[in-house]
């Protein structure tokens, strides 16, 4: 479960005291726990329990009385990989099966991009009540997952049907869920990933650099291992990141490095996709100590950086397959194939700073795909990691053709 994002959602049960244990659960899993409750769940555990446990804020409300700010239920609909949603309560499931959406953690599930997984607790004849059999199987049509209740005793003192799953085995079925993405054709592949910036040093304080935050690769490397593919992400300076039990992230800062790092793991590939943003040019000698300002004017003489990518078309074995990127400002169709020709690439993924909420920084892209057989797709606006998806499903649709 290593770095993957798991959304629970709190509804008011007594058995949501047990929720506690299920974050400690994940935690220790290695997964990241963001939690939304219901008001009435409040009553039951405190916020400030699963806000310590969780390590992040708990959303409540649809925005925070204190500074205004509001808890947007879209982002953590695209940030999760799965929503679940423990203890389920009869009042919160019939809203579920009949779409409504009075609180952040029904319009949170209403915008949810991946599964979601409930786990029913309620007393045993509200369980075994047919509303309740009805809104399940509503729920189940709707491709939530079932996490059934459990026999025993409840809260009411009785004895019967309606105990929420314990937490491990809460923690059982979210990690067969994630078992259950893995695709065979993943499973035994090898990717290397290129993606963010490099930095070209000037002196021991000063570069050349871009903009690039390296979301994109990122993005792309979450995708394919969270299918089962072992990914090798070189990535160059920035703050973002990815922890997962398939990706090796390997840090680089200059061209010369993401080069080098790229040799040593080519060979063994089955897969690259190469998104990063390569500086052209380095300075050609880098001061040893801090430059000085002196004259009006300061010259820095250029050289030009190695192509990481041609390098890797130019070294490619017949079953391997390459994927470049192309970032033009004119003729974007005409500049990417000369690209895909040039650096021997199988694939080249087009887009354009002219498409807004494309390029760098943002989370959203717009792309085409253009192909060495000439075929080209084109893409509606999306989310990075949607964008991901769609860049690895033609790859896949594209080997297995
Ligand atoms: N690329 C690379 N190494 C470089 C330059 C680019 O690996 N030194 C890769 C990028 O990761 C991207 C593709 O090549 O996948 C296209 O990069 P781009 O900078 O758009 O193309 P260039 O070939 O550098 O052409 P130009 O700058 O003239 O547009």
């Amino acid at each position: 479960m290593r770095g993957k994002r798991v959304l629970l959602g709190i509804t008011g049960g007594i058995a949501a005291y047990k929720i506690a244990f299920l974050i400690r659960l994940l935690k220790k899993n290695g997964a990241e726990v963001k939690v939304i409750m219901t008001p009435a769940s409040c009553d039951f555990i405190s916020p400030l329990v699963v806000s310590t446990l969780s390590g992040n804020a708990v959303g409540i409300e649809f925005w925070n009385k204190k500074d205004g700010t509001w808890n947007n239920h879209v982002e953590y609909g695209l940030w999760a990989d799965v929503m679940v949603i423990a203890p389920l309560t009869a009042n919160t499931l019939s809203k579920m099966a009949n779409g409504a959406c009075d609180n952040l953690l029904l319009a949170t599930w209403l915008s949810m991009k991946s599964n979601t997984m409930v786990a029913p607790a309620m007393d045993l004849d509200m369980y075994a009540h047919p509303s309740t059999k009805e809104n399940l199987e509503r729920l189940e049509s709707f491709g939530v997952d079932i996490i059934p209740a459990t026999s025993g005793e409840l809260a009411s003192g009785l004895e019967g049907e309606g105990r929420m799953a314990e937490p491990e085995s809460i923690s059982d079925a979210i990690q067969n869920y994630f078992d259950r993405q893995l695709e065979p054709w993943f499973v035994s592949k090898k990717a290397v990933i290129t993606a963010g910036p490099t930095y070209e040093a000037i002196d021991p304080v000063r570069f050349i650099g871009n903009h690039s935050s390296g979301k994109m690769g990122i993005a792309l490397a979450q995708n394919l291992a969270d299918r089962g593919m072992q990914v090798q992400l070189v990535l160059g300076p920035t703050k973002e990141g990815i922890d997962h039990e398939r990706i090796e992230v390997i840090r680089v800062s200059s061209a010369n490095e993401m080069l080098e790092a790229v040799q040593n793991r080519w060979n063994d590939a089955d897969i690259g996709i190469f998104s990063a943003a390569v500086a052209d040019y380095r300075p050609a000698v880098k001061a040893d100590q801090k430059i000085k300002k002196s004259e009006d004017a300061l010259q820095i003489e250029l050289v030009k950086n190695p192509d990481i990518l041609l390098w890797a078309g130019e070294n490619k074995k017949e079953d391997q397959l390459l994927v470049g990127f192309a970032l033009e400002t004119e003729n974007l169709l005409e500049n990417g194939r000369k690209k895909l020709e040039k650096k021997h690439l199988n694939c080249i993924v087009l887009n354009t700073l002219q498409d807004s909420g494309a390029g760098f920084g943002v989370d959203t892209n717009k792309i085409s795909i253009l192909d060495n057989h000439n075929n080209l797709q084109e893409f509606e606006l999306k989310s990075k990691t949607e964008v991901a998806a769609d860049i690895v499903d033609y790859v896949k649709n594209y080997t297995t053709k």
